[in-house]
């Protein structure tokens, strides 16, 4: 895989995000597509919130399990958002502002300045709120 453009983000360090009970992600940045992918984009506009998958490409290694800042007990990697994990592949929901050519202006987002993205897709969400069941964090919240 070859990442298709990068991210432009306020944050550089990891501290800088917000994370933890209660945490929002209301930050901007830009995706920033490489021109040749710019076709691609074509009816992007419609969508009011996309799926963005990018490569943690800043994280070392990975841990079967992981305690989140959300609790203080570990889960499963794969039943958290761990950075170390055995793909190191992100995916964030963010808000779509404006486009202007290749560069989408997004609300939302988490991941450092110069994150590769490696796919970008429409959010369609048809899940009913009443179906959703979210595990242990519920419970961490609760507590
Ligand atoms: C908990 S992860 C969740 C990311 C994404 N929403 C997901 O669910 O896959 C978010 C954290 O990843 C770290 N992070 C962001 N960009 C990164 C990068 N390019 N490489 C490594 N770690 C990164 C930051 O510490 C940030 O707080």
């Amino acid at each position: 895989m070859q990442p298709i453009g990068q991210i432009r983000s306020p944050y550089t360090e990891g501290r800088e995000i917000p994370k933890g009970p209660g945490a929002k992600h209301d930050a901007e940045g830009v995706l920033e597509l490489r021109a040749e992918f710019e076709p691609g984009l074509m009816d992007i506009e419609g969508f009011s919130h996309l799926y963005v998958i990018w490569k943690f490409d800043r994280s070392e290694g990975f841990s079967l399990t992981a305690t989140p800042p959300t609790d203080n007990r570990p889960h499963g990697v794969f039943a958290t958002r761990s950075p170390r994990r055995p793909n190191p592949i992100g995916l964030t929901v963010v808000e779509l502002l404006s486009r202007e050519g290749p560069n989408l202006r997004v609300r939302g987002i988490d991941m450092l300045d110069g994150t590769p993205i490696l796919d970008i897709k429409p959010y369609l969400s048809n899940v009913p709120a009443e179906k959703l069941r979210r595990g242990w964090i519920a419970e961490a919240e609760s507590r």
